[in-house]
């Protein structure tokens, strides 16, 4: 009777799923779509997953990546990684059409149940109406004037080049000091404090810090995002010790906010922009304001991070650049005795500076891959067909996983040099398609302008303060961890005097 009830479900789902299959060649014929590239087959894609956690572990599968697409001679391809197939692409149309024309087609798959025990209903992690509500009280947020206040970021570039001067030209990671100024600068301009990871101590800070704890999260929530609907079997004891710190921190910081009256709210303003103020003054609901807080905090802090490391790691190889960097440094602003004439604006004019800032997003994008989930049954400009020119088709829930840093280093786009540091390429170009480190369309950054100011900051004072810079990298190209953000995987060792 069992067996019977069985074999009859069985034949059902069959029935079922052929009939799912001739349904989508049907409207793969309809759509004009060609046969996309099947890569690297294996039985049920275990041993291509195994490569891929090793590549991972290596901090090389960025690179690996981008040399499968070379190997195979395209922009787009299929393979099934543990029973599930997957696309990637590198193709601009394909990457510009799901990120902005046909952005109604796709979601952005498990990120939220992933990700949602760190960053709750906030924008990043959140899309439908939720991310609407969201996006809308924090827009106006970037449009203005004091968030971005270079006198504030200054206090936390000093902390941090009294500990490079104590280096004495010695060798040092400077990757680890960028996460902590970055970290010092957003609690600051997020919690009206900061937590002076530049200036405290370890010791002084305690077993879990709120760094260590923000850090470690970040790699528990993205191995949950790659288990796509499996996300929820990856909950283990230190990710909730972690989320427990995190919470209770930014907690105590929502507890002291909600407790003001309206008028000291307005007196905190008027004496400078803190984020966490201007929120509770548009809503009162503490966990919207807790959960806006991390999700800026997760945007914004990491990405900063991995922006001036990897430009420095490239300076520091590539000497002429740091020369010519400092020349227009010096002529713009001189050596660093008066700050007043360095302002967002003027920034924007120290064309050398900005090209090296682009350079550096180019190559390492801070978010180096990127990942959506077809809503509905729908189609991509190109990977179809033997030459890759035809439409391809996507069934409903098809996960497509989108290479920036392959495309941002495409000889087609780039030339031949595309895989080197080349800031005075930027003297040229006028209009970069192929250039999407904000990304693009309605999911595009809203600190785009705040990031590229501190990152020019930063490294302007190290120019105007450090004139001598020395690499001492064993190993180039570098290895990456590549999370939701991207970081050097061994650090960014240089001596700078
Ligand atoms: C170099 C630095 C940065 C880079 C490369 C960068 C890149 C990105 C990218 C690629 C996205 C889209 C992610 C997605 O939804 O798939 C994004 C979103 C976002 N970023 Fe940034 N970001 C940087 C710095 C910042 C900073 C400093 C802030 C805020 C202080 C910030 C705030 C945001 C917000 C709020 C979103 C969500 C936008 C939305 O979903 O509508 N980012 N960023």
């Amino acid at each position: 009777m069992f067996d019977s009830i069985l074999l009859q479900l069985t034949a059902v789902l069959a029935v079922v799923l052929i009939a799912q299959q001739l349904y989508h060649r049907y409207l793969a014929r309809k759509w004009a779509c060609g046969d996309i590239l099947k890569v690297d087959q294996d039985y049920f894609g275990i041993w291509q997953a195994r490569k891929l956690f090793a590549d991972r572990n290596d901090g090389v599968d960025l690179q690996e990546q981008r040399n499968r697409f070379n190997r195979y001679h395209t922009e787009t391809f299929r393979e099934t990684l543990i029973g599930r197939e997957l696309y990637y692409t590198s193709n601009l149309e394909n990457i510009k059409a799901i990120v902005n024309f046909q952005f109604n087609d796709f979601s952005i798959g498990y990120r939220y149940p992933a990700f949602k025990p760190l960053l709750g209903d906030g924008i990043f992690a959140t899309e439908g109406h939720k991310w609407k509500v969201a996006k809308e009280v924090l827009r106006p947020q970037f449009v203005r004037e004091q968030i971005r206040d270079l006198d504030h970021l200054e206090v936390h570039i000093k902390n941090m080049a009294a500990i490079i001067n104590n280096t004495h030209g010695q060798v040092f990671d400077i990757q680890d000091l960028f996460l902590r100024l970055t970290l010092d600068a957003s609690t600051d301009f997020l919690f009206g404090e900061s937590v002076s990871s530049l200036t405290k101590s370890e010791y002084e800070m305690g077993k879990y810090t709120f760094e260590s704890a923000f850090n470690k999260v970040q790699k528990y929530i993205f191995a949950r995002s790659i288990l796509q609907s499996l996300y929820w079997t990856y909950n283990p004891k230190d990710f909730r010790e972690c989320l427990n710190v995190i919470h209770t921190f930014t907690d105590t910081f929502v507890q002291k906010a909600l407790s003001l009256t309206p008028e000291e709210l307005d007196a905190k303003s008027k004496k400078n922009y803190t984020f966490l103020y201007e929120l509770v003054k548009i809503t009162r609901h503490r966990k919207t304001v807790h959960d806006h807080l991390l999700n800026i905090m997760l945007a914004g802090r990491n990405t900063t991070s991995a922006l001036i490391s990897s430009l420095m790691l490239e300076l520091a190889r590539n000497p002429e650049c740091y020369e010519k960097l400092k020349k227009d440094v010096f002529e713009n602003f001189g050596d660093g005795s008066d700050l007043s004439c360095v302002t967002v604006e003027s920034m924007k004019k120290c064309n050398y500076l900005r090209y090296c800032i682009n350079e550096a997003l180019r190559m390492y994008p801070s978010v180096p891959q990127n990942f959506r989930c077809a809503k509905t049954a729908t189609t991509l400009p190109r990977g179809g067909g033997p030459d890759g020119q035809d439409k391809i088709f996507l069934k409903k829930g098809q996960a497509v996983f989108m290479s920036f840093y392959t495309l941002q280093r495409s000889e087609l786009y780039y030339g031949k040099d595309a895989n080197e540091f080349n800031p005075d390429r930027w003297a040229t170009i006028k209009n970069p398609g192929a250039f999407m480190p904000f990304l693009s369309g309605p999911r595009i950054c809203l600190g785009q302008q705040f990031a590229i100011a501190e990152a020019s900051y930063t490294i302007l004072r190290i120019a105007q303060m450090f004139p001598n810079i020395k690499s001492f990298e064993t190993e180039y190209p570098p290895r990456i961890s590549a999370n939701a953000t991207m970081k050097l995987r061994d650090g960014v060792m240089v001596s700078l005097s």
